[in-house]
């Protein structure tokens, strides 16, 4: 019962298999072989259109790269409060960039538009004392496993472009918030208004692929150069294109977010209807967060559950009463209903 987090599961065996039958032979280094560029070009039809693509090997450098593509001294990239790259990236973004994150609060992990805007005009362009704002993130799926809907994005893209502001989105879970809304790449990223993302594998079946897309090819002709000096340069990089290239056969990408998809659905109806439990608010990807008794999470936990518990969301301290813990669940393509039924049987007693 592997419900702590997604990156806890393995590789797919497709991919594993894609590697092994990689691994024979020479090609040229550094992002130079016939398989990087195939890949390439394969993001540019899944984009339906011309992209600059930079594989990588984690989030965290994929965020900080991007993030350190507009940057200019004294900038500023606003992000949820509760996000990846301020909460759990070490001060990677900063570190890159030279930048600094500041947080904008919203519920249930979203931006709220209007405290951005404030958060915007507080900093504008010709305050030298503070700083200025140059870039706004947001993270698709959530930290708090929502799914920003297509207007959402929109309107968090006006805000930005309102101020010339790139928007750059976190798609460490991009596969399963676009299962989740049902639309396209395309829809869910530039015809939106991002203009770059970080496209993730390797919760969702990787082992270890990460990219970067720029939807304005003309905005990314630093990142060679800021990718190199921040060592994410891979000289073996095609075996992070050989796993794009398993992940993108036959849609195997999709299937795979349906199915981690399908799990959380599969938590969240069990939870939905179990008398001592309760879903702490509505998510629609791969992650479930959920009240529970504490004993129940004793429980589950000498049963052999692996999940988080989690803090409560400073906005909401009244979700979680005094004999009960707020805790979070992610599924993946390597979850099984029978992990998912033995957790929901631990919160029965
Ligand atoms: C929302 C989000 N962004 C980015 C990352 C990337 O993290 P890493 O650098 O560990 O690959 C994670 C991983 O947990 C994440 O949850």
């Amino acid at each position: 019962m592997y419900l702590a987090s997604d990156n806890w599961a393995g590789a797919h065996r497709s991919i594993a298999e894609r590697l092994l039958r990689e691994s024979d032979g020479f090609a040229a280094a550094y992002g130079a072989s016939d398989l990087d560029r195939r890949v390439e070009r394969r993001f540019a039809e899944i984009f339906e259109r011309d992209v600059t693509v930079l594989f990588v090997g984690t989030g965290t450098a994929a965020n900080s790269l991007s993030l350190a593509s507009v940057q200019r001294p004294g900038g500023i990239t606003f992000c949820h409060s509760e996000a990846h790259v301020i909460a759990d990236e070490c001060g990677a973004p900063d570190f890159f960039s030279g930048a600094r994150l500041i947080g904008v609060p919203g519920l249930e992990g979203k931006i709220d538009p209007e405290k951005l805007k404030e958060k915007i005009a507080a900093f504008p362009q010709s305050a030298v004392q503070h700083g200025r704002a140059t870039a706004v993130t947001i993270t698709q799926a959530t930290e708090a496993g929502t799914v920003y809907s297509l207007a959402e994005i929109g309107e968090i893209a006006a805000i930005a472009r309102k101020d010339k502001l790139p928007l750059h989105m976190d798609g460490a879970r991009f596969a399963n918030a676009l299962v989740s809304l049902g639309v396209s790449p395309a829809e869910m990223t530039w015809k939106r208004g991002i203009d770059m993302l970080s496209f993730g594998g390797t919760k969702n079946g990787c082992w270890c692929a990460e990219a970067i897309v720029f939807f304005n090819p003309e905005r990314a002709t630093e990142m060679p150069f800021i990718r190199k000096r921040a060592a994410q340069l891979f000289s073996k990089s095609r075996f992070i294109a050989a796993q794009f290239d398993a992940y993108f056969e036959n849609d195997l990408w999709l299937d795979l977010a349906r199915h981690a998809n399908g799990m959380s659905d599969r938590l969240r109806s069990g939870i939905t209807t179990s008398n001592a439990s309760r879903l702490a608010w509505p998510t629609s990807a791969n992650e479930v967060f959920a009240v529970i008794p504490k004993s129940a999470a004793k429980i589950a936990g000498e049963k052999g559950a692996k999940f988080y518990e989690w803090p409560v969301p400073p906005a909401t301290p009244e979700l979680v009463g005094q004999d009960e813990t707020l805790i979070r669940l992610v599924t993946s393509f390597a979850t099984s209903e029978a992990d998912v039924d033995g957790f929901l049987g631990c919160l029965a007693g």
